[in-house]
Formats: C-alpha cells, sequence, structure tokens
C-alpha cells in the first residue's frame, strides 16, 4: 500500500478516456438547476505537473494528453476536454494536467458539492494545497467504505467516481460487493468505476460480476492498437451505472476523435 501515486500515470491515454467519460457525466448532470453531489472516492492530488521528474520517468503523458494537438478543432467531447485543460493551463502554467477532483473544480457550480477521500498521507498533501481556496470535502478515508456511509447526499442527485490504484489484489474482488452495497443505499446515484486492461486480463471476473449487479449499467473500453510496444496497460475500462442518456453516444464519438489524434484512427472503443 502506498507505492502507487498517480503522477507517474498522469496524463496517459487511460486518463483522457477517464476524464472525458467525468467530463461528459457532469456536464449531464448540470443540465438541470438543481443541485448535485459529487464523490471523488480516489481523489489523488488533484493537480500533476507533466514537467516532473516522476511523469518522465515513465513518459506515459507523451502517448496520451501531449500526443493530441491541443489547437486541434473537434465537434465531440474531446473538443471541450481540450478546452477546458486550457482553461487550467491558464491559471496553473502550461505543464499542468488536471486530475479528477481538478476536471470537477471547473465543472461544478456553486451550489454543487464535491466530496474527496484520499489516503496517501503525500497525496493528500498535495490535495489540501490544490483546493485550499476551494469549498470541498477532503477525507483521509478509506474509499469505499468511506463513500458508502456518506450516501445518498441529501440532494438524492449525483456522481460517484471510483479510482483504485489496484496496487492490492483483492481490490479487483472487492469491487463488486462494495458497489452492490452502494447500489442499494443510492440506487438512482450514476456510478463510474475504472479499470486497466492489463495483458494478462485480470479485470474479467471482477467485469463479470459487475455485469451480473441487477442495476442499469454500460462499459466503454478504449483499446491501444497492438503495435505500441512496451506498453503493460493495453486498455482503460469503465463500468457507468444508471448512465445518462446519450451517454454513451457521446463518449463514443469523443473516444473516435481521440483513435484518430493517438493512433491515426486505430485502436479501438467499444460502448454498450
Ligand atoms: C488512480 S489514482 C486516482 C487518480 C484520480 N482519480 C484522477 O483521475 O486524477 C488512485 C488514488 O487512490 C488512492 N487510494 C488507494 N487506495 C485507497 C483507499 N483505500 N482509499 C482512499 N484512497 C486510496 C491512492 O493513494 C491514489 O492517490
Amino acid at each position: 500500500m502506498f507505492s502507487y501515486q498517480h503522477i507517474y500515470h498522469a496524463g496517459s491515454f487511460a486518463d483522457v478516456h477517464k476524464h472525458v467519460a467525468l467530463m461528459l457525466l457532469l456536464e449531464k448532470l448540470n443540465e438541470k438547476p438543481k443541485p448535485y453531489a459529487y464523490f471523488d472516492t480516489h481523489a489523488g492530488r488533484g493537480m500533476y505537473d507533466l514537467s516532473s521528474r516522476e511523469a518522465n520517468k515513465t513518459g506515459e503523458y507523451k502517448h496520451g494528453i501531449a500526443a493530441i494537438g491541443v489547437d486541434v478543432k473537434l465537434t465531440s467531447a474531446l473538443g471541450r476536454y481540450l478546452d477546458l485543460l486550457k482553461t487550467v493551463r491558464a491559471k496553473y502554467g502550461e505543464t499542468a494536467y488536471p486530475g479528477s477532483p481538478a476536471i470537477a473544480r471547473e465543472i461544478l457550480r456553486p451550489g454543487d458539492r464535491m466530496v474527496l477521500s484520499e489516503l496517501h498521507p503525500g497525496e493528500l498533501t498535495h490535495l489540501r494545497e490544490t483546493f485550499e481556496h476551494d469549498r470541498v470535502e477532503i477525507h483521509r478515508q478509506d474509499a469505499m467504505n468511506g463513500m458508502t456511509a456518506m450516501i445518498p447526499p441529501s440532494v438524492r442527485r449525483g456522481l460517484v467516481l471510483i479510482d483504485p490504484s489496484y496496487e492490492v489484489k483483492t481490490e479487483y474482488a472487492e469491487m463488486a460487493p462494495k458497489l452492490a452495497k452502494a447500489l442499494r443505499r443510492w440506487d438512482s446515484g450514476i456510478f463510474a468505476l475504472w479499470y486497466p486492461i492489463l495483458k494478462d486480463a485480470r479485470h474479467t471476473d471482477m467485469l463479470s460480476a459487475l455485469k451480473a449487479l441487477p442495476h442499469d449499467k454500460l462499459v466503454s473500453e478504449f483499446m491501444a492498437p497492438d503495435s505500441i510496444e512496451g506498453h503493460r496497460m493495453i486498455g482503460s475500462g469503465l463500468v457507468v451505472f444508471n448512465a445518462p442518456w446519450k451517454f454513451a453516444e457521446n463518449l463514443d464519438a469523443a473516444m473516435k476523435d481521440l483513435r484518430t489524434a493517438l493512433y491515426a484512427g486505430g485502436g479501438s472503443h467499444t460502448v454498450g
């Protein structure tokens, strides 16, 4: 535990997949004036610097966000995501990369609620610094147990992003029972769980268990082309429970643009 730090992976193709999906889900919640709550169970440090030694040790961002020309003009959600990135970089510098809580900060409205959990002491310190001027709830607590105890929120509308580091192998087996419990407590909440797709496909049992849950769900999988050597992670997956109307179509259009930008149309995206 605590060996994982997201700075080594920030801005990877998987982050772009996950963060575009997050943006789409929050945009949908913004369509109604009623406030909502956003829970980010594995918050990380909030803001990343892609010029850091750690980010450059793996260089994952070079095959992700840095490989997309930021000035490309796109009509899909990928274009709005790049606009959001520009807004963040205007405030934090050209090598900044916003993590999920920082993306949410750009989209949430003044009456909405943001609840962040993080356990890593160093990441937590950075997270508190990132949000020192914001009205955000930050908890040093276990992701799933902490979130489950806080739902449903009184506003009854909202999104839970679950983005584990999968450092502990048992996390895969625990996820479906924990999500089942959370969905029993808040059956109208939107829950988005991210998972890595590795060459050994260790996510498959977890995915089968999640698919068997009696709740409305979809699965989005963005796969890098086979030809990219040296990638331990070959794809990025998301299971979304209670996804809003048109989410699948909008995400698919954005991922088509991402495949064009990164792989000249290679790789694949499936959603359904
Ligand atoms: C993949 S990173 C999160 C990245 C972030 N969601 C983003 O998109 O910018 C996972 C984070 O979860 C934290 N973490 C791991 N296990 C946890 C647990 N049981 N409870 C809370 N946080 C945990 C790690 O310290 C790490 O910062």
